[in-house]
């Protein structure tokens, strides 16, 4: 493994916060690029449609800061492929993605992203400047019991399915090599692998439109990672 590639990543870890991705915003000025927050619980973890993300101890939750960086979307293919290629390699896990960023186990969730993205504008000498913060939660350590208690009746932990503990600490330094790599690479690549990890090709799909569900048939993903 190149370290080159990992080493651009400036670590901070915390015991509890609110939430990884907050933290980072309210210092998106003051943290250099590629810094990385991870936090070992999350009280007020977000999810997507602001959605609540209910993290404790067991889970990973970890956020990047990119700078100057336009595609979030790319971001969020990247990340979906990080997870999914770091699983596999540490541990032989097969995981799936369901677009645009679940990531699957077994049929359940085991794994959100959440990608933000903003453009600040300055009138000083820097002008524009772009930020994305990409926040992976996955659950690594959660009881089954955990789910259960929650609601979460779609969701499992690496733990509640295969009956084992893991390093989160490991899962988290691998994913992050994983995204390095893949940032590297010519993002056309990155999206080959990320359809033939996508689990909801060749399905039907139930999508929101102008606030109205729509049923479609999921047929590809195009070159932006786009169905
Ligand atoms: C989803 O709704 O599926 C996305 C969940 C994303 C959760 C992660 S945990 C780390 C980061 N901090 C947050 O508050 N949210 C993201």
């Amino acid at each position: 493994m190149d370290r080159s590639n990992f080493t651009k990543f400036k670590i901070i870890s915390l015991p509890a916060i609110a939430s990884t991705n907050t933290y980072i915003k309210e210092r998106i000025d003051e943290l250099p690029e590629n810094s990385v927050v991870i936090a070992d619980i999350q009280t007020d973890g977000r999810g997507r449609l602001g959605n609540k993300w209910i993290a404790d101890k067991g889970a990973l939750s970890m956020s990047v800061l990119f700078k100057n960086i336009s595609s979030a979307q790319n971001l969020t293919v990247i990340s979906a492929v990080a997870v999914c290629q770091s699983l596999y390699r540490l541990y032989g896990i097969k995981a799936g993605i369901k677009w645009t960023n679940d990531i699957i186990c077994e049929n359940k969730k085991i794994c959100g992203i959440l990608c933000e993205s903003a453009i600040k504008c300055s009138s000083d000498s820097e002008g524009h400047r772009s930020y994305v913060i990409c926040g992976i939660g996955l659950n690594v350590n959660q009881e089954k019991e955990f789910f259960d208690k929650s609601g979460l009746s779609d969701g499992a932990s690496l733990n509640s399915l295969y009956s084992r503990e893991y390093d989160k600490t490991e899962i988290g330094l691998y994913i992050l090599r994983r995204i390095a790599i893949l940032q590297g690479m010519a993002f056309s690549e990155v999206i080959k692998t990320y359809k033939a990890l996508c689990v909801t090709l060749g399905r039907q799909v139930k999508l929101i439109r102008n606030s109205c569900e729509i049923t479609a048939y999921a047929k590809d993903i195009d070159e932006n990672g786009c169905l």
